[in-house]
């Protein structure tokens, strides 16, 4: 789709290794910026999802590196569902419980957008799942649920439980696991946490070298990087902007027209084909840095004050920031992070 951007900067500048790596760094700072709460805890779940995985036999590096990415994305499908739901202290109601499972099919939407991570992005769909078949959005048994799932299932809840989450005691994570066992997760899976929770290899978010070695895994493998170079520069597009239609569909919206009218006017000024992919693809993304912008404030009917429009005004220099790791990317990141001098 972009094809003659993607030759410019990343072909011809022979860039195209390690696209994995700045993808999901960029992935990373876009939900970090949303996700305004504890924003380690993807991390912990991935890594942890991830030494989970490795200490129960799964040794293939390529089904390892989708552990690790649903781990890390498995809550990016909230950014589709109203913050007061996401803290709401007390309990749900029925209708409120049903928006908050929302955010299971919203993430696989999201993760779906980056070719290669189908599998990832099915692990996003069925993280609440239980073993005994009470769980959402499916209602899968975790006989039926595959294994891959049970682990980021697990590991979700283990973080949830020793921060204290889910009205649980930090200190009773032991108990709280047993408890839990065969009725929300698999019991085999509960020992081996256990275990490598009490031997300290758990909770650390530093990557150890074997932890990046998951992404290395990705690169290395032909098939996979022929597919996610075919359109790397669209999947980035579309994969925020999905990001960004979850979060509010008028923003997306606004995007993709700008994006267009910017098209017009650049083949009216005989840009180039490059020029032109370089606009439409800012056009698309230069509101991107909204995604960490709060609804509320987004969804203001009336004036905002002053606080507000400080927040607001932070979008363009949020959006530079989602960018950056793009080494391709560099005057996109320019011009959106200027589209509202004056
Ligand atoms: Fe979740
Ligand atoms: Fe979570
Ligand atoms: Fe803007």
């Amino acid at each position: 789709m972009f094809g003659a951007f993607f030759e410019e900067h990343y072909a011809r500048r022979k860039l195209t290794r390690h696209l994995f790596h700045e993808l999901l760094e960029t992935i990373s700072r876009a939900v970090n910026m949303i996700e305004y709460k504890d924003t380690n805890h993807s991390a912990r779940v991935a890594l942890n999802s991830l030494r989970l995985a490795r200490e129960v036999g799964i040794d293939d590096q390529q089904v390892l590196a989708q552990v690790y990415f649903a781990g890390l994305l498995h809550d990016v499908g909230e950014v589709g569902v109203p913050d007061n739901l996401i803290y709401k202290k007390g309990k749900l109601s029925e209708e409120e419980f049903q928006l908050l499972t929302t955010h299971t099919a919203i993430g696989q939407q999201i993760v779906s957008q980056v070719p290669v991570l189908e599998t990832a992005a099915n692990l996003v769909l069925w993280h609440h799942e239980r073993w005994d078949g009470t769980g959402y959005p499916e209602g899968l048994t975790m006989t039926e649920a595959p294994m891959l799932a049970q682990i980021v299932s697990l590991c979700d809840a283990f973080d949830n439980i020793r921060r204290g989450g889910l009205f649980s005691i930090p200190e009773n994570w032991e108990n709280e696991l047993h408890r839990f066992a065969s009725i929300q997760f698999n019991p085999l899976l509960v020992p081996p946490l256990i275990e490598l929770t009490q031997a300290g290899r758990m909770d650390d978010i530093a990557p150890a070298p074997e932890d990046d070695a998951v992404i290395l895994a990705l690169e290395s493998e032909e098939s996979v990087m022929v597919r996610l170079r075919e359109d790397y520069v669209g999947t980035i597009v579309n994969f925020l902007l999905t990001l960004l239609e979850a979060k509010h569909m008028d923003s997306a919206v606004h995007s993709k027209r700008v994006a267009r009218l910017c098209e017009k006017v650049g083949e009216r000024m005989n840009l180039s084909e490059l020029e032109l992919q370089t606009l439409v693809i800012a056009g698309n993304l230069h509101d991107i840095g909204k995604v960490g912008i709060p609804n509320s404030i987004l969804d203001k009917p009336g004036l905002l004050d002053d606080w507000e429009y400080r927040v607001v005004q932070k979008h363009p220099e949020q959006a530079a920031t989602i960018l950056k790791p793009l080494r391709g990317f560099g005057d996109v990141a320019e011009t959106v992070r200027y589209h509202h001098e004056r």
